[in-house]
């Protein structure tokens, strides 16, 4: 369902050039659960924003059930970006100006089934144990909180394909488990295809595709 031929990505700093994403191929199956480990620097964030059609490759593809990214206008590209995927960010993306229901909402501001969205992101919020704060603001929230709350927003649209980056990286285990069997309840029941950078290796070792980058080159995981 997502196929990902010879990606590369660099950037020039200076003289010299970084290899982000180098040659990358990769088929990802309806419902996977993928994930990505590495450390620091090589390369997962900047390969999460080519799949997602945030960052344009320098060379490859990245083709979505058949619809090649890049190859259709801007105005396509949202849509399909909109409707089918969502994001869970590396570092805190809330609007400070928006309350924690508003910020669940935000991905569905231009939505014709508000109401509905309005009660399901409560849902959403009750189960990252958020359901008593919907009319905080995020600066009033810890770390983690916002991260649950960010959470909460990647599965507001019911995407069919979810990019999460480091999703638990500031969360205690406790929390991280429960918000890993929120990511299994969801992709299994809702067959959201999964695609997980994390330096989390509970959560590494429950893909059922499991892969490591290092220096921009990705490798399956095998054992
Ligand atoms: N916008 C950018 N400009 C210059 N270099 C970048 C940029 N984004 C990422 N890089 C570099 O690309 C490499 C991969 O970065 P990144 O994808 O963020 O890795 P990771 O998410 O695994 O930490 C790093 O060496 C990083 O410094
Ligand atoms: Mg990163």
């Amino acid at each position: 369902m997502i196929k990902i031929n010879n990606l590369l990505k660099s950037y020039k700093i200076g003289t010299e050039t970084i290899m982000a994403v180098d040659n990358v191929s990769l088929t990802i199956a309806e419902g996977d659960f993928i994930t990505i480990m590495g450390h620091s620097g090589s390369g997962k964030t900047t390969l999460l924003s080519l799949i997602g059609g945030l960052t344009k490759p320098e060379k490859g593809t990245v083709t979505i059930s058949g619809t090649e990214l890049w190859s259709i206008s801007d105005d396509e590209l949202s849509e399909l970006r909109n409707k089918r995927m969502n994001f869970i960010y590396q570092f805190s993306s809330l609007i400070p100006t928006l309350n924690v229901l508003e910020n669940v909402l935000l991905p569905t501001a231009f939505s014709k089934n508000r109401i509905d969205a309005i009660d399901y992101a409560k849902e959403l919020l009750t189960i990252v144990g958020l359901g008593d704060r919907l009319n905080s603001y995020p600066s009033q929230l810890s770390g983690g909180q916002q991260r649950r709350v960010a959470i909460a927003r990647g599965f507001i649209n019911k995407p069919q394909i979810l990019l999460a980056d480091e999703p638990t990286g500031d969360l205690d285990e406790e929390t991280e488990a429960e918000i890993l069997a929120l990511f299994q309840k969801m992709n299994t029941e809702q067959k959201i295809t999964f695609i997980c950078a994390t330096h989390s290796s509970e959560i590494a070792k429950k893909g059922n595709n499991r892969y490591r980058m290092t220096s921009g080159v990705l490798a399956n995981i095998t054992d």
